[in-house]
């Protein structure tokens, strides 16, 4: 795939990964660059646990069919993009049950400050004024027990998850101290890109702040929206020299313009012998080497619903195997009673 070419990606020598994603709008390039390139590199060399986090978008309450389609389209995206279900574990959090059960053992252990700390529990609570439920407060909880659930030491996450893997090894530390050595402490395995900003050029590329690259969007539809996006502001007329220093479209050619274009765009940029919309048009032509074939993956994956259903539910048996090996430990440790399953 042409991102190969110009992204040094992770190589790093580890045993266990395990990185989640929430089924909420089409997947976007910020998904792509932050989090994805590494889930496919990943796979390559290490045993994965890929979830798409339903429980965790519970906290929007959507309706039951938009979350039900969301995760199939997120499940697609995850495939399209070169997950390979034969070499990772592909699955939904609502079908292996462990998640929420680890989860209420590790909310009984964690202190109340802890999560008033997190700062995503602020930022949705602003976003979302009307259902500030305790979901949203204990979403951390949640994500630290999919990660421990399957003893992963490595997650592949974008910046504003680091927060959260923080408080994950607190709670590991915490378990372990008071139970003995069970989980290892997760740590973040971040991109090249671990923030890609929004075409506002101002804040991080979001689904729910409408400012975003979809990674199934048609070139028509990703040209439309960058002839609006942000550029170098002091660039008023083509004729004014740009610094692509500080101009957001040159960023994105950082992680989609092989070496020796990004020269030619840089020095045309700077004495103004490229204009802003030819800019743009290369941009939208080299996003299009990457996005093309995803989006053809994705639509022949939705021709075969039946497959997609034999990945998830083959993916989910595999998952559930494991996370019910921790449980069996975890209840032990604790004092509960095993059940026979
Ligand atoms: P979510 O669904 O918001 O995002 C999925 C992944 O994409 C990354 N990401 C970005 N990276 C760079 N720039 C951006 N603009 C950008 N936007 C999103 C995110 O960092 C993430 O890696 N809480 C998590 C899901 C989760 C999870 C987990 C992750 C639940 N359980 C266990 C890892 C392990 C979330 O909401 O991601």
């Amino acid at each position: 795939m042409a991102i190969e070419r110009v992204l040094p990606l992770y190589t790093g020598n580890m045993a266990r990964i395990m990185s989640g994603i929430q089924p909420t709008g089409n997947l976007h390039i910020g998904n792509y660059l932050g989090a994805l390139v590494n889930w496919v590199k990943m796979q390559e060399q290490f045993e994965c646990f890929y979830c798409v986090v339903d429980l965790h978008a519970l906290t929007r309450r959507p309706a039951a069919e938009v979350l039900r389609q969301a995760v199939r389209e997120v499940a697609i995206g995850i495939l399209a993009s070169g997950v390979d279900p034969e070499r990772a574990t592909l699955f939904v959090q609502s079908q292996v049950p462990q998640h929420s059960e680890l989860a209420w053992v590790l909310t009984c252990m964690t202190p109340l400050g802890d999560l008033h700390r997190m700062t995503q529990f602020k930022d949705k609570s602003t976003q979302q004024p009307e259902n500030i439920n305790t979901g949203l407060f204990s979403y951390p909880i949640l994500q630290t027990a999919d990660i421990v659930l399957y003893r992963a030491d490595r997650v592949p996450v974008g910046e504003d998850q680091e927060q959260h893997l923080e408080l994950a090894r607190e709670t590991v530390r915490r378990f372990n101290g008071i139970y003995g050595d069970t989980f290892p402490e997760p740590q973040v395995v971040k991109s090249v890109a671990p923030r890609v900003l929004g075409l506002d050029g101002e804040k991080k590329m979001s689904k729910s702040l409408n400012n975003e690259i979809g990674l199934f969007e048609s070139a028509d539809e990703t040209m439309q929206k960058l002839r609006g996006a942000k550029t170098d502001p002091a660039r008023l007329r083509k004729t004014d020299p740009g610094n692509p220093e500080v101009c957001n479209i040159f960023r994105y050619h950082k992680f989609f313009t092989g070496a020796e274009q990004r020269a030619e765009i840089d020095a045309g940029c700077r004495s103004a012998a490229l204009g802003c919309v030819d800019c743009k048009k290369l941009l939208s032509a080299n996003l299009e080497v990457v996005k093309g074939p995803i989006r053809e993956r994705a639509t022949l994956l939705r021709e075969q619903p039946k497959r997609l259903d034999e990945i998830l539910d083959a993916g989910a048996a595999r998952a559930r195997a494991e996370a019910e090996a921790t449980m069996q430990i975890v209840r032990d440790r604790v004092g509960l009673r095993q059940t026979k399953r």
